[in-house]
């Protein structure tokens, strides 16, 4: 399998943002552990980090001819963009968000999120392990997917 790795708005300042909330890790070691989890998964993921809207509703809409999933930290569109929840309902991949910080525990503007009802599921607070546990619960579903 190929896995899409969305990375939403500000999350380029990893490690260097808010660490007591989000860590100390920077978004390319976040990748860089995601890599090596799916090398033994054996599937492939690709990443992108966007703070525009649009880059990411396109991204999903390419994702379409490459990848078989999508792991996304929709960052603070999660809570705004209905823009992102239609491209995902749109092209019907398989999709798991993510979220560094548990949402449900922080300001009640970040309880809502209009990712979650197209998605398979949600992992939030777990830090960067959110990530490799959201790829290990995707890489999953698709291989029951296939039986
Ligand atoms: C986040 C949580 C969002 O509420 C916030 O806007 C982010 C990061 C997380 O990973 O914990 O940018 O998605």
């Amino acid at each position: 399998f190929s896995i899409l790795v969305l990375h939403g708005p500000n999350l380029n300042l990893l490690g260097q943002r808010e660490p007591g909330i989000y860590g100390s890790l920077t978004l390319e070691a976040i990748d860089r552990q995601l890599e090596e989890a799916a090398a033994v998964l054996q599937v492939t993921v690709s990443s992108l980090q966007s703070n525009h809207e649009g880059i990411l509703v396109d991204a999903i809409h390419d994702a379409l001819e490459q990848y078989q999933g999508i792991l996304i930290n929709a960052g603070a569109y999660t809570h705004t963009s209905i823009a992102l929840r239609d491209a995902i309902a749109a092209v019907a991949l398989p999709t798991v968000e993510v979220h560094l910080s548990n949402i449900y525990r922080r300001e009640p503007f970040r309880h809502h999120s209009y990712i979650a009802p197209v998605a398979i599921g949600q992992i939030s607070g777990f830090g960067a392990d959110s990530y490799r546990l959201g790829l290990h619960a995707l890489v999953h579903h698709l291989k029951q997917l296939e039986l």
